[in-house]
């Protein structure tokens, strides 16, 4: 079965041929992170207005690569939500064009969803059971996997999500949108030991995350020093070793309490240097293993919802195949 992947959900357009037999096909990705830089955040105006433009070139552009034409394409997948609602709607709405037009069924994705099966895009990946650790722009959850569409919930941020905390932190050190990978390559420089911020609900005894005072706590150690490079450095770093720190005990608490042994990280924040690093060192004392997707499967894209829609409908009894079809976006 020949999927095609539509993700729409911020501000990535993210388009993906997977087949059930021969793997992913071919993917494109547009980032419109250039676009959205210059308001220090995404406008989901501009958002919505960018994907109309570019999803269809993509698609051919996909096509293309995979060496497919369209009507191979047997069913279609797009992200439902959650996101933006009118780039959801873009998405949705291509989704549906197409289910019409090729007579195909077309599935509406849940975004984690996507995140979390994304790891088994990539080689080696992990096998059921396993535990996911989802860190991005929105989300901060700690899940259990057992299969394809049964994942039970462990714990999650009680405010702001691990990517929108290095977001915000980034701005009030002065760097761009978004500001996480820009954090962290100022963190390089940072000196340890010069600044020490809180370990937030560290100790909660739950797998709950909370990540807003930390914002607060770097914004009144920036007013108290002279805003020099350095500093913003040595407070970039103490920014990042105080994410990481929970980050890292609250998985490992989530494998030692579930007996599970594959941690698998998703999401932008799992593209973090050093949350990979302290990961895999403290799951290896464990036994465990950790499992990152590549980078390019970790932030938004299109093979993660294609690749979740192909494993979903593989799952679904032929019969109910041709109804599969469902146009609704939860923004
Ligand atoms: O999964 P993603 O692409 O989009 C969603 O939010 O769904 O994640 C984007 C998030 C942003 O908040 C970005 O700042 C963060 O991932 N991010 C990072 C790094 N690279 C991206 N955070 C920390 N360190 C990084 N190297
Ligand atoms: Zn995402």
């Amino acid at each position: 079965m020949l999927v095609l992947g539509i993700e729409t959900s911020c501000d990535e357009t993210g388009i993906a041929l997977y087949d059930t037999d021969r793997g992913l096909l071919g993917h494109a990705l547009y980032s419109q992170v250039e676009m959205h830089n210059e308001y220090g955040g995404v406008v989901p105006e501009l958002a919505s207005r960018d994907h109309i433009r570019r999803v269809l070139p993509l698609i051919k552009q996909t096509l293309a690569v995979a060496n497919c034409d369209l009507h191979q394409v047997n069913a279609i997948a797009y992200t439902q939500g959650p996101g933006l609602a009118g780039a959801l709607l873009v998405g949705a709405s291509i989704g549906a064009a197409m289910s019409f037009a090729l007579q195909i069924p077309a599935l509406g994705i849940h975004h984690l969803e996507g995140h979390l099966l994304s790891p088994l895009l990539s080689t080696p990946a992990p096998s059921f059971p396993f535990i996911a650790l989802l860190v991005s722009g929105g989300h901060t959850q700690l899940m259990q996997v057992d299969a394809v569409g049964q994942y039970r919930l462990l714990g999650e941020t009680v405010d702001d999500a691990a990517g929108e905390a290095f977001d915000k932190t980034a701005k009030l050190l002065g760097l761009g949108y978004p500001g996480g990978a820009a954090l962290s390559k100022l963190a390089r420089r940072g000196q340890p030991g010069q600044f020490k911020l809180p370990r937030p609900m560290l100790n909660s005894g739950d797998l709950n995350f909370s990540f807003s005072g930390l914002k607060t706590a770097v914004l009144t150690l920036i007013n108290k020093q002279d805003s020099t490079d350095q500093i913003r450095a040595d407070i970039a770093l103490a920014f990042q070793e105080a994410v990481v720190q929970v980050l890292t005990e609250k998985s490992l608490a989530a494998l030692s309490q579930s007996g599970l042994t594959q941690l698998v990280v998703a999401g932008g924040v799992g593209a973090n240097e050093q949350l990979r690093k302290n990961l895999s060192y403290k799951a290896g004392l464990i036994g465990a293993t950790v499992f990152y997707p590549e980078l390019e499967f970790c932030t938004d894209n299109g093979a993660m919802i294609a690749f979740a829609g192909a494993m979903r409908l593989q799952a679904m009894p032929k019969k109910n195949l041709q109804s599969a079809s469902s146009f609704t976006v939860k923004a």
